[in-house]
């Protein structure tokens, strides 16, 4: 191993993917976003348009080439040789991602390129499911939250578009109707590990708990 394993979950929004970013750059590890490889999936899906037909989703994907090739301060994913575009962080393409990630065989494929590309160690892996299924034995555990308020506000900031009520309550409506689904799945659901450090980040800056979890990373041999 080159490095110790730091595993960020949380709800949708509560700035896991801008955290394990920050602080796989300070411990000069990679970032390794595991929601990137849903969203691509379901792009895929959309644009190919066979998200819809469940038996030829199955066929689908079993034919998809993923890869993930580190190049710090990330990974770079690739589906068939294609690195998709800024269509990953549109609204809908999260949408139909939490839908394809109730799925088992999309959690199977998602589960062992996630586990190739943290072999050696040295990443921050940021997702749902890290610290209790993916990585169980991660040095790190943490699981970020933040109100839903505040998350539907910098959700909200990072589509560059006006803050007003109406944006803000479409936004709130969309990150609860995610959560809900995310929570309750049967499958990997959102769920704390048992040691898991809990943050609240609604009032912290992002220096704030990227310090708090460099240090934490620090003391367990990053
Ligand atoms: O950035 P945000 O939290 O909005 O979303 P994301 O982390 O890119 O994840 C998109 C969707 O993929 C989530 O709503 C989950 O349904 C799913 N996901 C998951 O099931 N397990 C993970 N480890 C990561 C994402």
């Amino acid at each position: 191993m080159n490095g110790i394993i730091v595993a960020i979950d949380g709800p949708a929004a509560s700035g896991k993917s801008t955290t394990a970013r920050r602080v796989a750059q300070r411990l000069d590890y990679c970032h390794l976003n595991s929601g990137l490889l849903y969203r691509t999936i379901a792009w895929l899906g959309l644009r190919d348009d066979w998200i819809h037909d469940s038996d030829r989703f199955a066929y689908e994907l079993e034919r998809i080439r993923i890869t993930m090739e580190r190049r710090s301060p990330g990974f770079i994913v690739r589906a068939n040789g294609e690195i998709p575009g800024d269509e990953l962080t549109a609204p809908q393409t999260a949408i139909r991602a939490s839908h394809v990630a109730a799925r088992l065989d999309v959690r199977e494929r998602v589960l062992e390129v996630l586990r190739a590309a943290g072999l050696n160690g040295g990443i921050a892996c940021d997702g749902r499911d890290i610290g209790t299924v993916v990585f169980p034995d991660a040095a790190l555990k943490i699981f970020l939250v933040a109100s839903v308020e505040e998350r539907a506000r910098r959700r909200v900031a990072d589509h560059g578009v006006e803050p007003d009520r109406e944006r803000l309550e479409l936004e709130i409506s969309r990150l609860r109707e995610r959560d809900a689904r995310d929570s309750a799945r049967d499958l990997a659901p959102l769920l704390r590990a048992p040691e898991a450090i809990e943050i609240d980040t609604t009032r912290l800056t992002p220096d704030e708990v990227v310090d708090e979890i460099v240090g934490l990373a620090v003391e367990r041999g990053a």
